[in-house]
């Protein structure tokens, strides 16, 4: 049976992908960070909290890391454990450059000095289509692997900075390493925080009368969104692949905001402009205008393409949320805690 180590393995991808491994056959780690009250709603949705080994550990700590990776013995690491949200690395620069920047450095050295680049470890680098920001488009006027980063955000840097230690380790220890350049990517266990999922769950509850505005910010934005379950496989089948390579892993079409929010409330019948309010208090010192991914390099080399539409993917995360409160409603337990745990509107 291969060993999978993930790091971030609470947070969406993380769950998704330890699924996705254990229907595979492998036997999977997951590393979590000590907190006050544990984290582990989304592993319970998946009913695969008793099918995984999880390990406490730093990712900003070598030691810690070296003490992981000595401990599992992984066949394939995936790093995917970040301070992910874009928006709040403008208020925390140093943290998130630690956290996404220069954990990759640490964990890359954890596996230099275990020698797993001799042993043939496989890792997987979680990069962003945030790292190309507002770059130069490719002729199809999409983003490709060729396209010039120019970041846009700390969030982004730290990306580029990971992108960069990763392909030195690949050419300097001989290191299957690898960077999945993902667009963003939703679904039903998506953070309350990022736009998609603020979305449906406010859907949700506006329907039940449990509130009745949404305050969003930038409606003009344009993303590349697809279902997260079919990118995690994509993670996978790069560290698959005979030759580590960087791959663009997105749908190749871009909705703005405004688009997405529409479709959400049609879902339940309602006019989204009765309910919008534009807010500028989250607006981003500087956003990304239209980040549009073109995933042919992936589907040639590695046969991945996206299968869930636009369409569906807000139908489903739609529904998920008001099945939910539904159930909240009639006072049934759910495996979900994080609904209820929305971040507070605090002053900055
Ligand atoms: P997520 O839901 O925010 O999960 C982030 C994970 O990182 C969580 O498990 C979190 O642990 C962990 N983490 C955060 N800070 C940490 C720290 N200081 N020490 C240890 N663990 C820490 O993000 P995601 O959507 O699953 O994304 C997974 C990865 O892909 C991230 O690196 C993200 O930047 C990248 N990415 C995501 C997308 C997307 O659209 N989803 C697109 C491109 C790239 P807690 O649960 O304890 O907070
Ligand atoms: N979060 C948030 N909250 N975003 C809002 C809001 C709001 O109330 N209103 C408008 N937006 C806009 C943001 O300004 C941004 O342009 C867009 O919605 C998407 O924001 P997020 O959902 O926070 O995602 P992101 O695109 O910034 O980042 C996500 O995707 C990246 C890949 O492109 C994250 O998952 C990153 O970790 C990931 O790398």
């Amino acid at each position: 049976m291969p060993k999978a180590l993930i790091t971030g393995i609470t947070g969406q991808d993380g769950a998704w992908l330890a699924k996705f491994l254990l229907d595979k056959g492998y036997e999977v780690y997951g590393v979590y960070r000590r907190l006050s009250t544990p984290n582990f709603w989304r592993l319970q949705a998946l009913g695969i909290m008793d099918k995984l080994t999880l390990i406490q550990g730093d990712i900003t700590d070598l030691s810690s890391m070296l003490r992981v990776i000595q401990q599992v013995e992984p066949d394939e690491v995936y790093h995917l454990a970040a301070q992910s949200h874009v928006g709040w690395s403008f208020d925390t620069p140093i943290d998130t450059i630690e956290t996404t920047g220069l954990s990759t450095a640490i964990i890359l050295e954890a596996l230099r000095l275990t020698k797993g680049h001799e042993k043939g470890v496989k890792f997987y680098f979680a990069g962003s289509s945030e790292m190309f920001g507002n770059t130069i488009l490719n002729h199809k006027g999409k983003i490709d692997e060729s396209c010039p980063f120019m970041p846009a955000s700390p969030y982004a840097a730290s990306k580029v900075l990971g992108y960069h230690l990763t392909r030195i380790y690949r050419e300097a220890y001989g290191m299957h390493a690898v960077v999945g350049m993902l667009f963003n990517h939703e679904s039903e266990l998506r953070g309350l925080e990022f736009v998609t999922r603020k979305i449906t769950n406010a859907v949700a509850k506006i329907k039940l009368g449990l509130q009745d505005k949404l305050h969003l910010g930038n409606l003009d934005a344009k993303r590349d969104w697809g279902y997260a379950p079919e990118y995690v496989e994509a993670m996978w089948l790069m560290l698959q692949s005979e030759k580590p390579d960087n791959y663009v892993i997105a749908t190749g079409e871009a909705h703005t905001v405004r688009e997405f929010a529409q479709l959400a409330f049609d879902e339940v019948g309602l006019n989204w402009e009765d309910h919008v309010v534009v807010d500028k208090s989250y607006y981003r010192p500087r956003d990304v205008a239209n980040l549009i991914g073109d995933y042919s390099k992936a589907e040639r080399e590695l046969g991945w393409r996206p299968r869930t539409t636009f369409k569906e993917l807000v139908r489903i995360m739609v529904r998920a949320d008001l099945e939910r409160w539904q159930k909240w409603l009639r006072g049934e337990p759910i495996p979900f805690d994080a609904p209820y745990a929305e971040p507070l509107k605090v002053k900055k």
